[in-house]
C-alpha cells in the first residue's frame, strides 16, 4: 500500500506538471506576435474607388454590421442600409471577451493613427498594429482584390472621425490556446484577382469569397479552413438570444436550398432581409448588393457541384441530430 501510494503521488506529481507546464505554453503562444508583411496598399482620394470602397463595407464584405455600436445597432439597420463602424458590438464567449473596434479616423481610439498598410494587413490577414492575432478579423473576413482592398482603406480613411474608447479585448485561457493551435494569419497566399463587376458567374463567385457565403455555408476542419464539399452547408452556429438554439447555414447548392428558389425569387429574398432577429448572417449589408451582383451570385451558384448533404432545419435544439 505505502509503495503504491509512492508511485500515485510520482504520478500526480508529474501530470500537475504537465499541466501547469501546458497552460504556461498556451498562455505565452496565444499572445505571439505574427511577422506578416503589411499589403503594399496606399489609400487612394479617387471619389470612384472610395465609392467602391463604401460599397464593400457596408455591403457584401459587411464591416459595418459586425462595427456597429452596439448589437441594437446593427439590428436597427434596415435591408440596404449603412452604419457608421465606430465599433462596440460586444461578444462574451467561452474563449473570453471580444468586441468590434472603432474603424473612424479617431486618432486616439480608432484607425486615424494607423497607417495605410496596417489598416490593410489587418483587414486581409487578421493580424493587428502590433503583430498580434486578431481572431475575430481571422475567422470572418473575406478575400479581396488588391484593388478591392485600396478601395477599402480609402474608404475608411474618409468617415468622419467618432470618438469612442473601447475596452481592450480579452481572450481566456481557452481563447489563448485556440489562438496557439488553431488561427493564424489569414489569406497568405495570392490575393484573389480583381473580376469586373456584372451578372457573371465569374464575377459571382469573386463576391460570394468577398461576402464569405464560401466560408458560411462550407463544412470547415479543425483551424475553420473551408473543405470540401464546397457550399455544401456550413457548420451550426449558436444563437445569441437563445442558448438552447442553433442556425445550420444551408446547403447553397442546386442539391439544397437553391433548388427552392427561381433566379428572382433568390434576388428577392436576399433583399426581403432576416427571418430570424439573431441569425448571423448580414441580411441588411447583403440586401445592398443590386440586382447584377445577385444575379452574378445566383449564376455563380448553378455552376457548383451539386451536394445532396443534408443539413436539417435552419433553427433548431443545440445540437439536433437527424
Ligand atoms: C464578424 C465580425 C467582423 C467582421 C465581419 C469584420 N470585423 Fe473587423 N473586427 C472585428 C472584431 C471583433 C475586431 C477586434 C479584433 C478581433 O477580435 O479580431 C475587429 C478589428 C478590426 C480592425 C483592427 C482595429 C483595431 O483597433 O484593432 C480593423 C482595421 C477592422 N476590424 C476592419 C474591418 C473591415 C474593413 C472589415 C470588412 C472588410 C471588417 N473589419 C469586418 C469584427 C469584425
Ligand atoms: C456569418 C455567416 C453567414 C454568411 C457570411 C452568409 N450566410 Fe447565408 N445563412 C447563414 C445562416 C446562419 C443561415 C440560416 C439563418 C437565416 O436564414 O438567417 C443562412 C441562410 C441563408 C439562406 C437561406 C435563407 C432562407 O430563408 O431560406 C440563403 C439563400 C443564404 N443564406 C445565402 C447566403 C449568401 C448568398 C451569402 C453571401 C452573400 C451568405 N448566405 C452569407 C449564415 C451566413
Amino acid at each position: 500500500m505505502g509503495r503504491l501510494w509512492r508511485v500515485a503521488k510520482w504520478v500526480l506529481a508529474t501530470l500537475a506538471v504537465l499541466i501547469v507546464a501546458l497552460v504556461v505554453f498556451v498562455e505565452v503562444r496565444g499572445r505571439r506576435r505574427f511577422e506578416v508583411a503589411m499589403p503594399a496598399i496606399r489609400a487612394s482620394a479617387d471619389p470612384a474607388v472610395i465609392a467602391r470602397g463604401e460599397f464593400l463595407v457596408q455591403g457584401p464584405a459587411h464591416c459595418s454590421g459586425c462595427h456597429a455600436a452596439s448589437l441594437a445597432a446593427f439590428r436597427a439597420m434596415r435591408p440596404g442600409g449603412a452604419l457608421v463602424p465606430q465599433g462596440g458590438v460586444q461578444w462574451d464567449l467561452p474563449f473570453g471577451h471580444f468586441r468590434s473596434a472603432n474603424l473612424t479616423a479617431d486618432r486616439a481610439t480608432g484607425l486615424g493613427a494607423w497607417t495605410d498598410g496596417e489598416i490593410a494587413r489587418a483587414v486581409r490577414h487578421g493580424v493587428g498594429r502590433d503583430g498580434h492575432l486578431l481572431p475575430f478579423m481571422a475567422l470572418s473576413v473575406g478575400r479581396f482584390s488588391d484593388a478591392d482592398l485600396t478601395a477599402i482603406v480609402s474608404y475608411l480613411r474618409t468617415l468622419a472621425p467618432v470618438t469612442n474608447p473601447l475596452p481592450p479585448e480579452s481572450p481566456n485561457v481557452l481563447g489563448h490556446a485556440l489562438i496557439a493551435f488553431a488561427l493564424g494569419p489569414t489569406h497568405q497566399d495570392a490575393p484573389l484577382a480583381a473580376v469586373e463587376p456584372g451578372p457573371t458567374a465569374a464575377y459571382g463567385a469573386y463576391l460570394t469569397e468577398v461576402a464569405v457565403c464560401v466560408g458560411c455555408h462550407s463544412p470547415t476542419d479543425a483551424s475553420f479552413r473551408t473543405v470540401e464539399p464546397r457550399f455544401s452547408g456550413g457548420d451550426p452556429e449558436p444563437t445569441d438570444d437563445d442558448p438552447s438554439l442553433e442556425y445550420a447555414p444551408p446547403n447553397l447548392t442546386r442539391g439544397g436550398v437553391l433548388s427552392t428558389f427561381n433566379e428572382d425569387g433568390f434576388i428577392a429574398r436576399m433583399r426581403a432581409g432576416r427571418r430570424f432577429a439573431d441569425s448571423h448572417m448580414a441580411w441588411e449589408n447583403f440586401a445592398r448588393m443590386s440586382d447584377d451582383d445577385l444575379r452574378a451570385i445566383w449564376r455563380y451558384l448553378q455552376t457548383v457541384p451539386v451536394s445532396h448533404r443534408v443539413t436539417g432545419p435552419i433553427r433548431r435544439t443545440r445540437g439536433w441530430k437527424p
